[in-house]
């Protein structure tokens, strides 16, 4: 993070929804990570609000001192009596109009003590029922606009749960604050390797030129989590894993793949390239959703050699429930570049490992010149994988020869780690975006548009997902790659890259 202080102004940052578990878990050790990395303004102040009793003091402890985060911290001691002093907090009812005077009265406070020149960044972190009502009841009080100074809006996803729910909420903030002033978080856009896409292709004159349908047979992305629901079970089954993390944060990567190269690398230009190529999306029919996508649930299972409960067993959720927690697509971009190239894209929960990761498969050259009658012992297909996560890095797979008489070729890697970096502080997403937000930049959060173009291109999905009872869901046993049926999606003699071996030998996948 090139920042310094030096270029953020002085502001008050208030968290609603203050006493909930990502302002413990992100928000404020992102925020006392920026600080004592000293990107943060002398004048600057933290206000905590939401229905929890508590005061300044039972705040500070709970978000700091009772906070695994600080404990980890061997230089913590003075710095975060420091940063305790800058935290403050506030009950209101968040649904009661009236209680909103008290978070005036305190921004009037902590505007006179910290000199913060009426910035304000209100961050959205609570249930989304309350994502127009906030906005507002501020506006109810001035406080959304102020002469001379930012009011901004953070919002957490998710944004909308279907098209209209995402226009009516776009329409509704849209009221009370600009666009340029509304930050849509998609935590996925703040992740170093999500960026570094760009940059991989638009910084380098290898790649490009090969980055279009002429060169690439296919694109893949994937994210897999080894974790189940764990205590989210209620949210969880009413979302799904198309709403949860293909709708935003999967299709903001299939954005950062495949769009053209913007004019410059700015907010604007770029948002402009990811809403052409979200305009380009193929639509799926309902009638054909179940040619192009597959669902499916975990069952209960053995993982590294403990009993893991399958979703229907997992605290608030039905034993009925027909939710997703894998799914698989194939897509079209129907633009110049990707005319005819499957893109697929899988995600799901309770799979053998943690890994996000895009992998570009390029056309086999046009003559086999180096093929054995009895060994092929390599794909000719190169291979192009960008791994988001953990192990943040790119690797290029090609075919190499094999020392000794003949031509037997192997496929190898060409392999960067970003742990071999000198400098390898790879910043935590929440912090990158916070301090974007900071500085005014809206380059990696999501624009109004582009919620929606996503949520269009699921919806016919979730339609039918929804009401037509002959797709099925298929069960999957935890620790497997999802349904085997899944590999059908992909054409011809290709397969899902597997990034790791499978957890269980239980293979008996099943419909629901
Ligand atoms: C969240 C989803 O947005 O992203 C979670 O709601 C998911 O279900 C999480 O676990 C994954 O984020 P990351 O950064 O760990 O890949």
């Amino acid at each position: 993070m090139p920042e310094t202080s030096e270029t953020i102004e002085p502001l008050i940052f208030v968290i609603f929804g203050a006493s909930g578990d990502l302002a413990k878990r992100k928000l404020i050790p992102a925020i006392y990570d920026l600080y004592k990395r000293k990107y943060l303004p002398k004048k600057f102040a933290v206000l905590g609000v939401s229905r929890s009793k508590l005061d300044d003091n039972s705040f500070r402890e709970q978000v700091l001192f009772e906070n695994e985060f600080l404990e980890l911290d061997s230089d913590s001691d003075v710095l975060a009596g420091e940063f305790r002093d800058r935290l403050f907090y506030q009950p209101i009812d968040t649904n009661s109009v009236e209680d909103y005077a008290l978070v005036k009265e305190r921004l009037e406070e902590l505007d006179e003590t910290f000199q913060t020149s009426g910035n304000v960044m209100f961050y959205l972190s609570t249930p989304p029922v309350l994502y127009d009502k906030i906005p507002k009841f501020l506006a109810h009080y001035g406080l959304n606009r102020h002469d001379g100074s930012y009011r901004r809006l953070v919002i957490e996803k998710p944004f909308g749960t279907d098209l209209a729910s995402a226009k009516a909420l776009n329409k509704s903030l849209k009221q009370y604050f600009d666009e340029e002033d509304i930050y849509r978080i998609d935590h996925y856009l703040g992740k170093e390797t999500v960026q570094n896409l760009l940059v991989t292709r638009f910084a380098n004159g290898v790649f490009e030129p090969l980055w279009n349908r002429n060169y690439i047979h296919h694109v893949e992305i994937t994210n897999a989590e080894p974790i189940g629901v764990g205590s989210r079970g209620g949210y969880y089954d009413t979302s799904g894993a198309l709403r949860d993390m293909l709708q935003n944060h999967l299709m903001q990567v299939v954005a950062h793949v495949a769009m053209e190269p913007p004019i410059s690398p700015d907010a604007v230009a770029i948002r402009n390239e990811k809403t052409k190529l979200f305009q380009s999306l193929r639509p799926i029919a309902e009638s054909d959703v179940s040619k192009y996508s597959i669902r499916g649930q975990y069952t209960a299972s053995m993982m590294r050699g403990e009993p893991v409960k399958g979703y229907r067993e997992e605290l608030g959720v039905p034993d009925d429930s027909k939710t997703e927690t894998y799914a698989a697509l194939k897509f079209f971009i129907d633009n110049w570049r990707w005319s005819g190239v499957p893109f697929y894209a899988r995600t799901g929960k309770r799979l053998p490992t943690k890994v996000t990761e895009v992998c570009i498969t390029f056309n086999k050259p046009p003559q086999t010149l180096f093929r054995r009658q009895e060994e092929v012992l390599h794909s000719e297909h190169n291979q192009l994988i960008i791994r988001i996560q953990p192990d943040e890095g790119v690797l290029l797979s090609f075919g190499m020869k094999v020392p000794g008489d003949g031509f037997k070729v192997k496929n190898v890697g060409m392999d960067f780690h970003y742990s071999d970096l000198a400098d390898n502080d790879v910043p935590e997403a929440y912090e990158r975006l916070l301090l974007d937000c900071m500085r005014g930049d809206a380059t990696l959060y999501a624009h109004g548009d582009s919620v929606e173009y996503t949520w269009e291109f699921v919806e016919p999905i979730l339609n039918a997902w929804q009401h037509d009872s002959s797709i099925p869901i298929y069960g999957y046993p935890a620790g497997t790659w999802g349904p085997e049926i899944a590999d059908d999606l992909i054409e011809s003699e290709h397969e899902w890259r597997s990034p790791c071996r499978r957890l269980t030998d239980d293979t008996s996948y099943c419909e629901l």
